[in-house]
Parts: C-alpha cells; structure tokens; sequence
C-alpha cells in the first residue's frame, strides 16, 4: 500500500504535485478537460489543508526545447475557471523564475509550472533536474497516473529528494479500480478490446487470458489480423502481416483457457475513404479485395451487446472504427459500444473504460456518468492491466 496524500500533513506546506494535464489545446483552448477534472479532487483537497500547491506537468512531446503551442498557460486559465480561483503560471519549471513564484505562495494558493518536457532532462530523469524540482518544495504528490509508466524526473527521480512522496486521490482511485480488475473481477468478467493494432494489445489480450477474462471482444482494426490468420479476405483493411502468428496463438491460447474470444461478424467497409466511396455494410465472409473495413456493424454492436448481459466486470479500451474522423461517420460501432457498456453498469456491472476515443465515445454517447470509473490513462493503463509495475508508482513511499 502506497502513502496517500491524506496521510501527509499538508498545512503551510509547499506540495508539489505531479499531475497530467497532457490535454487538447486548439487555438490557445483546452479542448477536452477530463484530465483536468480528475485532478480536481486532490488539488482541492490539497488547498482545503492550506497546501501551498505547485502543480507540474507535460504536455506533448516537445522533445526537451520550448515550444509555444505547447506551453501550459491555456491549461492554468482553464484550471482557474474550475477552480473558481486564480492560478499563478510560472515561465519555466525550475530555476529563478518557478522559485520567484513559489516564493509568493500563500497557504491554500495554486501554481502551475511550465511543461517539464521543455527541458530534455526530464525525460531522462536526470538527477540534477529531479533535485531542481524537488528543491521547489516540502513533499511531493504524484496524482499522475497517466504518466505512471514513464521514469521521468518528475514521476520518479524526484522522489529521492523529497521528504515524503505520496499519491494523489486521482492515481489511488486509478490503482484501486484498476487493480481489482487485474487481481479480483467478479465474474462473468468481458474484456472489449479494440484499436487500430494487436501489436499495441498483446500484453494486455495476455494478462486478461491468464487472468481467467471469460469473454473477449476483439473489434476495431486489429481484428483483421485475427481474420487474416484464420484465412478470410480483408481486402485493402489494415492488417499487421508480421502479427498473424501471434493473432494464431492468441487464438489457441483463449480456447485452451477456456476464454471466449468474439470477433466482428459483420463490418462497415468502402472502396475508399478519401474520397469516401461505397460505403455499406456487409459480413465478413462477403469482403473482397477492393474492401477497407472501417467499423463493425449493427449485427456485432448487438451481438456484442449479448456478451455483456450477464456481465459482472467489463473492461472497454480502444475504438471499435475509424471514431476519430468524425465527418466520415465511422463511429457507430464505438458508440454502440459505448452504449452497450453503460447498460451493462446500469445492471450493476463493474465497467471501466480507458484510452482516448473510448472515453470520448462515451461521452459523445451522454452515457460517461453511468460508466464506474473512466481511466485517465493510455499507455499506463495497458501497461497497468498487462500486469507492469508502474515506475511512477513504485517510486512513492509505503505507507
Ligand atoms: C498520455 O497521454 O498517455 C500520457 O500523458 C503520457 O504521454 P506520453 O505518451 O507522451 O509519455
């Protein structure tokens, strides 16, 4: 068990907290604010102690230089407004110009810094840049989950030179949810796994096969791999060539464990989708060679839907199509899905949904608030669920 930040004593302290506010930013406005939202908590539980809280993050993968658009300001304007008050931006995320800033803290202020990959040190978790953003403050928070898998300075050197380094209620809310699934799912337990390649989902297909998942849904590209290596014609839709063994051994793999794997049995396909040609829906075995499969179907979205109906754990991660080319229509597969998955909730199913066009379909679907928990991560998700100790995780103290 890890050291929370409620077991810290917070008052007068400066806290320095790892968040990540890696979000959309258009024409200097966030444009999805879900990470933000999930850090609410701990920051407000942080002021609410009288934390002076210095708040830290990425953004992007500026590749260690200053790059303007992907400066945090719009992301201290848009915390402020949550908030409902103000929040001071420092320039830089070490040297003179954060110290000046943190120097004018008052118990219950907020700060944020600037994106901690401007300096290439981050991302090689220099000790030198760990001790400058450890010299910032009295304790440290990781409330980072999403940022979990990296060791970067700020995930993981940084704990070394700090007093105590605590998570967030973010990253334990993410570890507790998470973490029951891996080690405890009530069953019947269905995976939905989707996504444009295997090559991304084999650890994870791994884990959940080992774990005794009953039912696993395959959709989204990565399911023609599966189709080309039982020798169905996929046509001109994405396939990893060098992935169809795998695919055949995932395969044999699920049926000797018993697990139930469930592929689309129809697919939404065209001739060409710039310009859009041709677009119908059709059964798989009816692909031909000018084919590009973009979405499943209506007859897979309810039979996928079946395989939740009496599902007491669900875990949903990756696009069932083409979701984020909105103005081609290739999302009613994720939708659907999204849909099936709150039902499923609503029966009183424990379901969990990570990874970016997931959890944007179901909130394009109205249905994120009946979801149990949405997971701020990507690639720490999978990593998570595949079975991987988080290095930002295990850098923190036990309680
Ligand atoms: C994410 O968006 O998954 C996290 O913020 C990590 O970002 P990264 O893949 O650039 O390290």
């Amino acid at each position: 068990m890890k050291l929370s930040i409620k077991d810290l004593d917070l008052n007068g302290k400066r806290v320095f907290v790892r968040v990540d506010f890696n979000v959309p930013i258009k024409d200097g406005k966030v444009t999805d604010d879900t990470r933000i939202r999930a850090a609410l908590p701990t920051i407000q539980y942080a002021t609410s102690q009288g934390a002076r809280v210095i708040l830290a993050s990425h953004l992007g993968r500026p590749k260690g230089e200053r790059v303007e658009k992907l400066s945090l300001r719009p992301v201290a304007e848009h915390l402020s407004e949550l908030l409902g008050q103000p929040v001071a931006f420092a320039e830089d995320c070490i040297g003179e110009a954060a110290r000046a800033q943190v120097e004018k803290l008052q118990d219950g202020d907020v700060l944020l810094l600037e994106n901690l990959r401007f300096h290439p040190e981050e991302e090689k978790n220099d000790e030198g840049f760990a001790r400058a953003l450890a010299s910032l403050c009295d304790v440290y928070v990781n409330d980072a989950f999403g940022a979990a898998h990296r060791a970067h300075a700020s995930t993981a050197g940084i704990t070394k030179f700090v007093a105590q380094a605590a998570a967030g209620l973010l990253m334990q809310q993410e570890l507790d949810y998470l973490g029951r699934v891996i080690n405890n799912p009530e069953h019947p337990f269905v995976a939905i796994l989707g996504g444009a390649k295997v090559s991304d989902k084999i650890a994870v297909i791994e884990a959940l096969i080992a774990r005794k998942v009953d039912r696993l849904l395959i959709g989204g590209a990565m399911a023609y791999t599966f189709f080309k290596a039982q020798g169905f014609t996929v046509g001109k839709s994405l396939v990893e060539d060098d992935k169809l063994e795998t695919a055949r051994e995932i395969m044999q793999r699920a049926e000797s464990a018993g697990v139930e794997l469930l592929l689309p049995t129809d697919h939404v396909v065209v001739d060409s989708y710039d310009p859009l040609k041709s677009k119908k829906t059709i059964p798989i075995e009816f692909t031909n060679a000018g084919h590009v499969g973009v979405d499943i179907g209506i007859e897979t979205i309810a039979h996928f839907a079946r395989a939740l109906q009496d599902a007491k754990t669900v875990i949903w991660n990756g696009p069932m199509g083409i979701f984020e080319e909105k103005e081609l229509g290739f999302d009613e597969g994720t939708v659907g899905v999204a849909r099936a998955v709150a039902e499923a909730a609503d029966r009183g199913a424990t379901v969990i949904v990570g990874g970016g066009d997931s959890v944007a379909a179901v909130t394009q679907a109205g249905v994120a608030d009946r979801i149990t928990h949405i997971s701020t991560g990507g690639g720490a998700t999978l990593e998570f669920l595949a079975g991987d100790e988080l290095p930002g995780v295990a850098a923190l103290n036990d309680k």
